[in-house]
């Protein structure tokens, strides 16, 4: 269970904090009586669902590539838990920019853990890694000890990241897990590269919409809730179980081809499905899932949404954003 005793008055960074995960995870943190420090490279989008208003949150725009104003911004504030997000995190991007990717993605990380190798106040750093950090495997689902060898440029910055992590805690002992999620959904992601919000959008907007791949990729969805308990959850067990040095799986364990997602997702909203597939994706895994067992024994974690609840609210969700827009 998440708890407010331990994050009560808790000084916490989170960068990629004006993101859709990162947004999430400020606003659970800020009700949990934390006082949160956010860092990203751009100010608060259209349609953020962050709290910005809040009077625990600071919010500071600046890159995470930047190892001076890190240092200067731990300095300042002293946080003891960092939740290190900030990532180019869409692929298509990642792809037509890689040094800017691995810019953000692996210098940004290095720096995060740079300092927390200085500064023993710091207590514990979950970093979003991925389950594209693990690449394309034969076999699946993957579980923790899988080889990572992401071989395209998002991909790869997940795997290069995550090894720096895993070095981090084992040569200088920095308090670090790693978590490898597959596609997180939910309410406030505005990245309309990625198929839940764009089906949102196309749903909410009586549209067609356009499938990149041919339908029968096969990946985990789940619902950002879940996904920040899971966060929340590793910050708080991490010293008291010893966890430093893992990295842990989420996953509801129900992967599906994104053409049964969509199917589902129109199903949900009772419309009649409206979509055509491109088969034009480059440079992607075609199947990956994850088996979490690892963070239902350890954690106690386990997602308390199925599929189909976490769809009907985020497109209850989007339904009212875009009737408002
Ligand atoms: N959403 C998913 O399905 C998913 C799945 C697995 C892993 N992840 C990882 O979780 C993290 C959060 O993802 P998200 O879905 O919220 O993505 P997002 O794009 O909504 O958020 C990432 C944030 O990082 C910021 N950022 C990018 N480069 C930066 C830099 N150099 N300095 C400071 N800020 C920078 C962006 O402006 C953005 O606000 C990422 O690391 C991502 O790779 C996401």
């Amino acid at each position: 269970m998440v708890s407010k005793k331990f994050w009560k008055n808790k000084k916490v960074l989170v960068t990629g904090h004006v993101g859709f995960l990162g947004s999430w995870i400020t606003n659970t943190l800020l009700e949990s009586g934390a006082k949160v420090v956010g860092l990203d490279i751009v100010k608060r989008p259209k349609g953020s669902i962050l709290n910005y208003k809040s009077k625990n949150l600071r919010s500071i725009k600046a890159d995470v590539a930047n190892l001076k104003i890190l240092l200067k911004i731990v300095s300042t504030y002293k946080p003891q838990i960092i939740f290190h997000l900030a990532a180019e995190a869409i692929v298509s991007r990642a792809n037509k920019n890689p040094l800017r990717a691995f810019k953000s993605n692996i210098e940004g990380t290095w720096n995060i853990l740079e300092i927390a190798r200085k500064r023993k106040s710091i207590q514990a750093i979950v970093m979003a890694s991925s389950d594209k950090a693990y690449g394309a495997h034969e076999t699946l689902p993957y579980k923790e000890e899988a080889a990572l060898k992401g071989n395209h440029p998002y991909d790869a910055s997940k795997s290069c990241a995550d090894l720096l992590a895993y070095t981090y805690y084992h040569t200088y002992g920095v308090p670090v897990c790693v978590t490898r999620c597959g596609n997180i959904f939910g309410p406030g992601d505005h990245n309309l590269s990625r198929i839940v919000p764009d089906a949102m959008r196309c749903v909410a907007k009586d549209k067609k919409l356009l499938i990149r791949s041919d339908g029968k990729f096969t990946r985990d969805y789940v619902y950002v809730e879940d996904i920040v308990k899971g966060y929340l959850l590793l910050a708080q067990m991490m010293k008291k179980l010893k966890l430093a040095g893992e990295a842990f799986n989420f996953s509801d364990e129900n992967p599906l081809s994104v053409l049964d997602l969509v199917k589902k997702i129109y199903k949900i909203a009772g419309k009649k499905a409206n979509y055509q597939i491109q088969n034009i994706a480059k440079y992607e895994i075609k199947h990956q899932y994850l088996a979490s067992g690892k963070s239902r024994r350890l954690l106690g974690w386990k997602p308390a949404y199925s599929l189909d609840a976490g769809i009907k609210k985020t497109i209850d969700w989007y339904t009212e954003f875009y009737k408002r827009k």
